[in-house]
């Protein structure tokens, strides 16, 4: 039987965390896979997670079950963050998930099954797992180009014509801030046209909040999210804890459903519990009765608040730091000041990074995305010296 198995590539963003271990240099840098490292380089726990963590020790009574729907508490916190107010007054529903993975995969399944022939559309580049993800649940995929890396700028129009040429009931899968890898997120006013074209053709969109309080602050990165609840009747949101907590291996999401019809909601959700039970059976606790008990402490909530804020403002540091090189060759740095979230593309081929890598130790992954979280302020000149270098690189840009 495995005989008939064909050999698979490695995963080109976690293959990256053990080329970078496996490299001998002192002075490497590695912008590779998505995690937050503070000024000294590390990934700490975050001090609000370690104290919750404390606390649990010492109150939690029981590991029994608790059912697929996961930590209720949680699941309601991670709402009031991600819609705020509900001035659209829409209910939801929700479950924990391991990780916004999880939970992407979990609705995407449930779409499938309510919309067989529908599509779901995705703008290119994106993060891989979504492609990946689309195939996987069997979805005919339509693209359009969302950011255009060669001319490094986005390309709202795309989106548009995408959203007026589907059907009733395709699904738009959006990043809701800090797009990955583009770092290129519609502002207000376009996520508002997006609202309005998606409502006029009857498309869902899919939002994966990954990144909330990584951008602008917690509110403003929401913002597009609660935007679209004001316009369309269906929304399906994938939550993610892994980067503004800081709980990656803890595997820490949310999958929701919101609608105007409390009666669909229901069902939507006995759905839900019965696929989480076909794949995961519940969810891991920890995670969640962490964030919980984060948020239902004002001190410590007002703490991972503050950690959190200190995050975002050294990866704006960061962009601001490079994008005071302006043009280096056909890099337009300076567009970094005005894009969001820890990451920007480089118009780097995959030699070219195979190069940086090689020559410079300067870990990236082959797409030319760099994890600007992952940098030191000490490492920008490098950086920058190193990418102006490349033989391409040296080309005056034309726009
Ligand atoms: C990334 O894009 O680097 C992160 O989201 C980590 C992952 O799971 O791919």
């Amino acid at each position: 039987m495995l005989a008939s198995l064909e050999a698979r590539p490695a995963d080109p963003l976690l293959s990256l965390i053990s080329l970078f271990e496996a490299d001998p240099r002192t002075d490497k840098i590695d912008l590779g896979v998505g995690v937050y490292r503070d000024a000294t380089g590390q990934t700490p726990v975050m001090a609000a997670v370690k104290a919750a963590e404390t606390m649990l020790v010492e109150l939690q009574g029981s590991k029994s079950y608790l059912g697929p729907e996961g930590d209720a508490g949680f699941v309601d916190s991670m709402a009031d963050l991600a819609f705020g107010s509900m001035a659209s007054g829409k209910s939801y529903s929700g479950l924990q998930t391991p990780g916004g993975t999880g939970a992407l995969r979990l609705l995407l399944e449930l779409w499938r099954h309510a919309n067989p022939d529908g599509a779901v559309w995705l703008g290119t580049p994106s993060w891989p797992v979504h492609e990946t993800m689309i195939r996987r649940v069997g979805a005919p995929l339509q693209t359009y180009v969302h950011y255009d890396i060669a001319a490094q700028s986005d390309c709202p129009d795309n989106l548009l014509t995408a959203i007026r040429s589907a059907n009733p009931g395709d699904l738009f899968l959006l990043q809701g801030c800090c797009h990955n890898p583009s770092g290129a997120d519609p502002d207000t006013s376009l996520w508002r046209t997006i609202g309005e074209a998606l409502a006029s053709v009857d498309a869902i969109p899919l939002v994966d909040l990954a990144y909330q309080g990584l951008g602008d602050g917690l509110d403003e990165d929401a913002a597009g999210l609660r935007i679209l609840l004001d316009h369309v009747p269906e929304l399906l949101l994938a939550y993610s804890c892994d980067k503004n907590f800081g709980l990656y291996r803890d595997r820490v999401g949310a999958a929701y459903i919101l609608s105007d019809n409390v009666a669909h909601l229901g069902i939507a959700k006995g759905h839900l519990a019965e696929i989480t039970r076909s794949c995961w059976s519940m969810p891991p606790d920890h995670g969640g009765a962490v964030v919980r008990v984060i948020m239902a402490d004002p001190a410590l909530a007002a703490l991972w608040r503050s950690e959190l804020t200190q995050m975002t403002k050294r990866i704006q540091s960061i962009r601001n730091r490079l994008a005071d090189f302006g043009d280096v060759g056909k890099f337009a740095f300076g567009r970094l000041r005005h894009e969001k979230g820890m990451f920007a593309l480089l118009p780097a081929t995959p030699d070219e990074v195979a190069r940086l890598r090689s020559d410079h130790g300067i870990f990236m992954v082959g797409s030319g995305r760099i994890n600007l979280a992952g940098l030191q302020e000490a490492d920008c000149d490098r950086l920058v010296q190193a990418i102006g270098r490349l033989p391409s690189f040296a080309h005056k840009r034309t726009s």
